[in-house]
């Protein structure tokens, strides 16, 4: 595996939400932990405090202590940053909970790797270049950071490749389809090579010019129905054999 590991997501993790009402009045908060490296150093912590969808406190743990936005805000957050065991608390919060729960979750999920299901196929196209293409597409892998690279008779080729990007499925699952637009020449093997974190070595995947599968389906249920088709004629033939030598020619 020579791939380097690309890791690059943002974790918004949130902690706890609160809320409260009364009088037709409505207050909420939240807090969340925000980082996108993987050694957790950009680490930041927020803890917002909300009066009818207005932050009037927030704690920034890169700024290090609260502040207010309105004349009840800047009030508590003058009280609340001259109480050290607060402030502490919530300066130490970004070590104690956010980097704390994001390795755990780092070690549980993101740094997991899933190993790509490749497929190979001949796709048509819309007057391009070559008259032929075919579609390399590399499913449910886990992270992203993948290589999908094509080869004539073991010589990688670069010109007449396009491919689309690492798309997310959506549930941690990327996909990738590269395409390869070519000429045929009888005898020449054509391969695509993909590799990934979660493989120890590349696949590869040499493409097979006979029929595709589909292709060879529908053949497969032509000839099994030619062959049920001979069976009954055939045992209808037999049937039809006994009955009539079982006849007795009566002479009028
Ligand atoms: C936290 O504070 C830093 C420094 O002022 C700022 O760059 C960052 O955008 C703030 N984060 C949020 C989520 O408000």
């Amino acid at each position: 595996m020579s791939l380097p590991r690309v890791l690059c997501f943002h974790l918004i993790l949130m902690l706890s939400a609160f809320t409260g009402a009364a009088n037709g009045y409505y207050w909420s908060g939240w807090r969340e932990c925000i980082h996108s490296s993987r050694d957790f150093s950009d680490m930041v912590y927020i803890i917002n405090y909300i009066f009818n969808k207005d932050v009037f406190i927030q704690f920034n743990s890169t700024v290090g202590e609260f502040v207010g936005y309105t004349e009840l805000g800047v009030y508590n957050a003058d009280l609340w940053n001259k109480d050290p065991n607060q402030l502490q608390q919530a300066r130490a919060e970004v070590d104690r909970v956010c980097k704390h729960n994001a390795e755990i979750r780092q070690t549980a999920i993101t740094d997991k790797t899933v190993a790509p299901k490749v497929k190979l196929s001949s796709v048509t196209q819309a007057g391009g270049r070559h008259p032929a293409v075919l579609m390399c597409s590399a499913y449910r892998f886990y992270p992203h950071g993948i290589k999908v690279s094509w080869m004539r008779d073991g010589a990688v080729v670069k010109t007449d490749v396009t491919s689309t990007e690492e798309m997310p499925n959506g549930d941690w699952y990327y996909q990738i389809h590269s395409h390869l637009e070519y000429t045929p020449k009888s005898g020449e093997k054509i391969s695509c090579a993909v590799d990934h974190a979660g493989l120890t070595k590349p696949i590869i995947i040499d493409w097979d010019p006979s029929l595709p599968e589909s292709e060879r389906n529908k053949i497969a249920i032509g000839a099994s129905g030619l062959v049920l088709g001979i069976i009954i004629a055939a045992a209808g033939l037999i049937y039809y054999k006994k009955k009539s030598s079982g006849r007795i020619l009566v002479p009028t």
